[in-house]
């Protein structure tokens, strides 16, 4: 299946406040749409890093910014959007087919990441004129 970027969407991670603090809480095919096989998260970013850079063939990845803030640009080759994350009730979709930039982070900023799969680098597309020829 063709992914667009339309189909790459905000969900909202349920939140349980108290006067003790804020709790989110991500479950498995239920606040988000598929099994989760993997979570990695990316800290220490320095100012003016981007990451991502990539796109995957069979991936589906939620974003959260889990603190701080960054924006990220997803490109389905075709389209383009701009996301801005700062808040960690708030996770981005990420569908296959869609390259994605990471960058303007905030001190502090930490990429909270949960995957479909098992990390395989031959699921990446890590060269975008190859990215958009077989898009
Ligand atoms: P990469 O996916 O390029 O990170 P980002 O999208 O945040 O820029 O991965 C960076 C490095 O870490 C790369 O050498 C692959 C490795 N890596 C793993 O070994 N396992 C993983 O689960 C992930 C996500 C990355």
């Amino acid at each position: 299946m063709k992914y667009t970027i339309d189909d790459c969407t905000i969900i909202d991670i349920p939140k349980k406040h108290s006067d003790r603090g804020s709790l989110s809480l991500v479950e498995s095919n239920n606040s988000i749409p598929f099994e989760i096989k993997r979570v990695y998260f990316t800290y220490d970013i320095p100012s003016g890093a981007e990451r991502g850079g990539h796109a995957h063939k069979e991936l589906f990845q939620i974003i959260i910014a889990a603190s701080g803030s960054f924006s990220i640009t997803i490109d389905d080759g075709q389209n383009t959007r701009d996301i801005f994350l700062n808040n960690p009730s708030k996770g981005l979709l990420i569908t296959p087919g869609i390259w994605r930039e990471i960058k303007n982070f905030s001190s502090g900023g930490t990429v909270l990441v949960m995957a479909s799969e098992l990390y395989n680098e031959d699921d990446y597309y890590r060269n975008y004129d190859t990215f958009k020829e077989l898009v």
